[in-house]
């Protein structure tokens, strides 16, 4: 029986959240929160649980269901297992949702810095996600991989954003260079069931296909294909991250405001936005989850940053979302979120079990300066100064809460990306904004196809070029 079945052993995983820090009994009167203004928030947590329960489902939030995909984790894992042995490496061509969340899997779960492995150590395909189009970067990648031994994946929901497709034009001449129409079978497209250029490409070229479902944003699609594919074939246990994902979900259901992680940290960063607190910064204290974090980012501005609420009227809300990487930031931004404008919210991460301890030996005879280091461990260090830094920020008056994962694995993984997406719906719905969309991005990628002379756009290119 997997361990995920356990009930028991699920709750062992369960995630914490310490939001005692964010309290104005903690940072004072004007900048943490007081308890009349939670209890108006649970209010507006039913009321948002209601919205999401009915728009859960396949023609609306599909996003939501994505726990439960049993066909496609079989679809999934049969092609892994298809291919086992004949790709050394992966490449992932995508950006935005398309390549956040695949790195993110990566980082996490992978052990850091296994690329570098041999073969034979890591018994698994190297994972590259190129999210750019700086020629600097994507030239020299597919110069150091073999095309006979390396496996593209295309992902992109719309099939036709410019970095992506450009990319794919690259590596498929690249492909086809060396080994003609064989090149077919070393192309994978995630893709739109029905709608792109990549879908009829593949079609028409005869490329493995899997689907990100209609009701599924790139931002929201980690737990589709465009994770679990990339995600399988490097060994992740994509069924434990799912059950994690689906553990998020019953957590992420309860009405009561302060027993919903989701929820109430929704409803924190909410009020502190309110009172002026506009930049909410995610600092894990762990390289494992760095790059959730990084995927965060992406979730929290694209869904929260708009010009318009549901409401017709013009807001330009949103909170900006940063990244800071404990313990290593400690030495760059901790003095500006210490003394500097008092504008800020810290979400750290902790990890309660490292896989690793990394005992500090004790020093020599006359190292006294160092000598306090001795016997202890990394692990402890690094948990050690996150809770000073927290200590310090709360005596300034500067909020902060914590997520405590007790250890980092796929059921804690999948756990914290689908609580972090569930949080990002339900406070778009106290910005009242739309979650879903992304008009600014829109505005950008329409000017790009204009400049670079997309048919349809001929009337856009003239504009720009006339300012
Ligand atoms: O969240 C989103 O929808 C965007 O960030 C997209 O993921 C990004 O623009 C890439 O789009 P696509 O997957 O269509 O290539």
């Amino acid at each position: 029986m997997p361990r995920y079945e356990d009930a028991e052993w699920r709750d062992s995983m369960r995630i914490r959240f310490d939001y005692s820090n964010m309290l104005a009994d903690a940072v004072g009167k004007n900048r943490g929160t007081t308890e009349d203004e939670l209890d108006q928030m649970e209010f507006r947590l039913s009321a948002g649980l209601d919205v999401l329960r009915r728009r859960r489902g396949p023609k609306d939030l599909a996003w939501m269901d994505l726990p439960y995909q049993q066909e496609t984790v079989e679809e999934v894992l049969a092609y892994a297992r298809e291919v086992e042995g004949v790709f050394d490496d992966v490449l992932v061509l995508g950006i935005g949702g398309s390549a956040l969340g695949v790195t993110a899997l990566k980082t996490a779960l992978l052990p850091l810095g296994s690329d570098y492995w041999s073969l034979e150590q890591r018994r698994r395909p190297r994972l590259f996600v190129l999210d750019n189009v700086d020629p600097d970067w994507v030239m020299p990648t597919l110069r150091m991989l073999d095309p006979e031994r390396t496996l593209c994946i295309v992902i992109t929901k719309s099939g036709s954003t410019v970095e992506t497709m450009a990319q794919f034009l690259i590596a498929r001449a690249w492909l086809r260079e060396k080994l003609g129409d064989a090149a077919a079978c070393h192309l994978v497209a995630i893709t739109d069931p029905a709608k792109g250029a990549l879908r009829e490409i593949a079609a028409r070229e005869g490329y493995r296909t899997f689907t990100i479902p209609p009701g599924v944003g790139g931002r929201y699609s980690v737990l589709s294909p465009v994770g679990l594919v990339p995600a399988a074939l490097i060994g992740i246990d994509i069924r434990e991250l799912l059950a994690g994902a689906a553990y998020a979900d019953q957590l992420c259901q309860v009405r009561a405001l302060k027993r919903n992680p989701a929820g109430m940290n929704a409803a924190l960063q909410h009020l502190a936005y309110l009172r002026g607190q506009r930049i909410s910064v995610m600092m894990p204290y762990s390289q494992h989850l760095r790059d959730i974090a990084d995927w965060f980012r992406q979730l929290w501005a694209e869904s929260l940053g708009k010009q318009m609420s549901t409401l017709g009227k013009r807001v330009n809300v949103g909170p900006t979302p940063v990244l800071a990487l404990g313990a290593t930031d400690q030495h760059s931004q901790i003095q500006l979120y210490m003394e500097g404008p008092a504008d800020k919210i810290v979400n750290f991460v902790a990890v309660e079990r490292f896989a690793e301890e990394g005992p500090i030996p004790a020093a020599e005879p006359g190292e006294e300066e160092i000598a306090y280091l001795g016997g202890h461990t990394l692990a402890e260090l690094i948990n050690v100064e996150r809770e000073a830094t927290a200590v310090a920020l709360t005596k300034a008056g500067r909020p902060n809460c914590t997520h405590i994962f007790p250890e980092v694995n796929a059921f804690t993984v999948g756990q914290f990306l689908y609580m972090l997406e569930m949080q990002t719906a339900i406070a778009a719905l106290f910005f009242a904004v739309d979650a879903y969309d992304q008009p600014g991005v829109e505005a950008g990628k329409n000017a790009a196809y204009a400049l670079l002379g997309r048919p349809g756009y001929e009337a856009q290119a003239v504009e720009i070029r006339s300012t």
